[in-house]
């Protein structure tokens, strides 16, 4: 079986590493609709782990900084193909995001499962503490962007517009440029975990604790505004 960083979720899903469950049950009024939405938690987790996630590397520049990380919230939302667009949520509290707000552009690649140890690279530290690329092979792109030279599938793209909600902010971007080889399955979150050594799987945990603690926090107080 998979392996999966959300895998020891009990039936009451608790979230966050103090082992407080995370409700969102703000917009049930009585208490049975809460009571009822709780135990159909575990459902709801379950089946958002059945959902095939591509994993993504994203990166911005500005002011002569670099830097990206890996993102599964990343997806096609126009149907024309003259317009392409894709939506993009990151949190708050990533190097990255600071980048996209900064600059107003970012670029998305796909990668394979030959290129999981970048996705390990940039999706277990974070780029205020380390340069993530140094020694990975990149050119600037016409956003101003890294982008990967090994990339088998790439976007560049310019944010039209973004919603802040309360953890992440979700960037609408409009696809400025790209390169696709037909030749390659994209790596999925499945894929990754399922590679992942012992140790790297207890960072994975460790992190998805964390962010998700403050997501929590950063959430309820958005909703409260
Ligand atoms: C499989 C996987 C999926 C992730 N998906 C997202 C995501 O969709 N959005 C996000 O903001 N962070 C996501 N992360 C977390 C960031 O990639 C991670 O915290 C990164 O180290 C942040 O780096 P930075 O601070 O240098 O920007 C994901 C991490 C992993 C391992």
């Amino acid at each position: 079986m998979l392996k999966s960083i959300e895998e020891p979720a009990a039936s009451a899903v608790p979230l966050t590493s103090s082992g407080t469950t995370v409700l969102c049950h703000h917009t049930l009024r009585s208490a049975a609709a809460k009571a009822e939405f709780i135990m159909k938690l575990n459902e709801i987790n379950q089946l958002i782990k059945r959902l095939g996630r591509e994993v993504w590397l994203v990166t911005s520049a500005h002011a002569g900084q670099r830097n990206g990380l890996i993102a599964t919230f990343v997806s096609p939302i126009s149907i024309v193909p003259e317009i392409p667009r894709f939506a993009v949520a990151l949190s708050k509290v990533h190097h990255t995001w600071t980048l996209v707000e900064a600059s107003g552009v970012l670029a998305v690649h796909l990668l394979t499962v030959e290129q999981a140890d970048l996705a390990f690279r940039f999706g277990m530290q974070t780029g205020r503490e380390i340069d993530k690329f140094a020694d990975v092979p990149y050119q600037t792109g016409i956003t101003g962007s890294p982008l990967l030279t090994d990339a088998k599938g790439w976007l560049e793209c310019r944010v039209e517009a973004s919603f802040d909600t309360g953890d992440r902010t979700i960037y609408l971007v409009e696809v400025v440029a790209g390169g696709f080889s037909d030749d390659f399955s994209p790596l999925t979150q499945s894929q990754l975990l399922g590679m992942a050594t012992p140790s790297q799987m207890q960072i994975l945990r460790t992190q998805l604790a964390a962010d998700a603690e403050l997501d929590a926090t950063a959430i309820r107080k958005w909703r409260q505004r």
